[in-house]
Formats: structure tokens, C-alpha cells, sequence
């Protein structure tokens, strides 16, 4: 068994084009239903996005997704695969993660470590005690350590490398989350709120990066955001969440010219 590989690992079955499939999705938390009968599907390849009031229940969604949250009821299927019910890292393994819509940064690491803790690890992990044991170094340790400085070295943090990861602004951390998430090679990745707090500059860099990432990669990618005009400019279809259900789904063009969304927002928005 190669414990190298990273990716897709269903043998030669052919990957459906729906690499991700959400159905009748439901969450509740106790007698607040957070998301209720959510289906929806993400083409290969594709850039959705997911907006909706604050409270909608999209970061549930993506947690149900990615097997942080275990479901009352629906399920989960990534290339093919049912996959609810499966820890996150299972998840990861199989070629779906996220990034968080709050990072936690890790006390006393370098952004090189932060690299190395694991997709879905945010306390800092047991691989750093081992990790630089002379002669003690394995052959995944050192394919990890050289994907860690591909990937600094394309997110252009590669000059950081060795800089303790609580001295980045707030940019550059999101940045160094999305980098951390690569590392798991995803089909599919989850971003929530990638660019929130973030300086419109760096904004701007965020989505070259996640344009370069879907289109050199391959990588679906299905992000929530609340900038609307960023996310109607990186993402096709829009996929509208409002109190748990899916409000509406289409081009950026429809959505933004649908009353209904607009409506949302405005009752949504006014009670937080
Ligand atoms: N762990 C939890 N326990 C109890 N209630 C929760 C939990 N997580 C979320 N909720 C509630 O579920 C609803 C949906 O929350 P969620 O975080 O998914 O919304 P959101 O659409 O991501 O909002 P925002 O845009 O503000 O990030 C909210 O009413 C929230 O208070
Ligand atoms: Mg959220």
C-alpha cells in the first residue's frame, strides 16, 4: 500500500463530471434547524459559490461536508463515493478539504511547520517532534517537506519560510492557510470566507491564485464569501442559502437580479 498518495484512490472506476454531490443535507442544533434539506451538486472543475445572509447556515453546510458536523439526515458523495459520516482527515485523505473562515494561528511555529501539521490539525502535532530527528527523517517526511516549499514557493512565502506564523499580517495568514490546504493535493477544496478582513490588494491575490489553482490543477473549488461583487466575479453558478435552504442556484447574472436574494439579505441582515 503506497501511504504516499494522496488522491483520488477509487481504483479505475471512471470520476463522475459531479465530482461533489450534497443531498437533503439537514443539521440541527437542538431546536434550531441550521441547514434543512439541502441538496446541491459541483461540477469538476468548477468555481461555486455560496452566499447568504450571515446565519444562513453556509458554514455548517461546509462543515457538514467536510465530516466536521455529522448530519441528522442526507448525505455526502465526493467522486463517486459516499462519504457521510467520515472524519474529516478520512475526508481530506480522499481528496476533499477546507480552509477555516477563522484560522487559529499555532503559537510557536514557523510557517514552514504550519505547513507540515496536517490538513485538518489546528493544535500543532506530534509530526514536529520527529520531524527533524537526524536520520530519522522518512521518505513521506521529506516528500512532505519538499511540497511544503513548492507550494511557499507559489504562494510567493516561500521568504517567510522560516518566520514564526503568528508575525504574518492577516493576509498573508489566510494566504499560508490556503497554501497549508493544497498540501493533501484536494480534488476539492473548501474555502470559507478566504478573503474576509483581507486588504483589497491582497484580495486581488487571493483570487489569482484560486483562478491559477482551478485552472492548472484542475481543483473544484466551492467558496463562501460575502463580497458579492468578488464572489460574482470568481464564481459560476452561485448557490443562494437563506435560513438553512437553498433560496436559489444559477449564474452570477441571475442571481443578482432575483428579488428574492435580495429580499434575504435584507431580512437576514437586519436581525445580527
Ligand atoms: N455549533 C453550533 N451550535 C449551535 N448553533 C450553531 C452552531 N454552529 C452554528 N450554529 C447556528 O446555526 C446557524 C447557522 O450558522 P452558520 O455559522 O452556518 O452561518 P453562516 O451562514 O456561516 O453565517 P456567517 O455568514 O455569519 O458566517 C446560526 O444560527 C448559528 O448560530
Ligand atoms: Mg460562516
Amino acid at each position: 500500500m503506497s501511504t504516499a498518495s494522496y488522491g483520488y484512490d477509487g481504483g479505475d472506476l471512471e470520476k463522475p463530471d459531479q465530482v461533489l454531490t450534497v443531498e437533503n443535507l439537514r443539521k440541527e442544533f437542538g431546536a434550531l434547524i441550521a441547514t434543512e434539506d439541502v441538496s446541491l451538486a459541483a461540477e469538476r472543475g468548477s468555481i461555486t459559490g455560496l452566499i447568504g445572509p450571515n446565519g444562513a447556515g453556509k458554514s455548517t453546510l461546509f462543515k457538514l461536508i467536510s465530516g466536521f458536523y455529522e448530519p441528522d439526515a442526507g448525505s455526502v458523495t465526493l467522486n463517486g463515493t459516499d462519504i457521510t459520516g467520515w472524519s474529516p482527515d478520512r475526508i481530506a485523505r480522499r481528496g476533499m478539504t477546507r480552509t477555516f473562515q477563522t484560522p487559529r494561528r499555532i503559537e510557536g511555529m514557523t510557517v514552514r511547520e504550519n505547513m507540515l501539521v496536517g490538513p485538518q490539525n489546528q493544535a500543532g502535532e506530534s509530526i514536529l517532534s520527529t520531524m527533524f530527528r537526524p536520520g530519522r527523517v522518512t521518505r513521506d517526511e521529506r516528500a512532505n517537506l519538499e511540497r511544503a516549499a513548492d507550494l511557499l514557493e507559489l504562494f510567493e512565502l516561500d521568504h517567510l519560510a522560516d518566520e514564526p506564523a503568528t508575525d504574518l499580517s492577516g493576509g498573508q495568514f489566510k494566504l499560508l492557510e490556503l497554501a497549508r490546504a493544497m498540501m493533501v493535493e484536494p480534488d476539492v477544496l473548501l474555502l470559507d470566507e478566504p478573503v474576509a478582513g483581507v486588504n483589497p490588494a491582497l484580495a486581488e491575490d487571493l483570487a489569482t491564485y484560486i483562478e491559477r489553482l482551478n485552472r492548472e490543477r484542475e481543483l473544484t473549488i466551492f467558496i463562501i464569501e460575502h463580497d458579492i461583487d468578488f464572489i460574482m466575479e470568481l464564481a459560476d453558478p452561485i448557490v443562494v442559502l437563506d435560513q438553512g435552504r437553498v433560496l436559489t442556484e444559477g449564474s452570477p447574472e441571475t442571481v443578482r437580479t432575483d428579488d428574492r436574494v435580495m429580499e434575504a439579505y435584507l431580512g437576514g441582515g437586519g436581525e445580527s
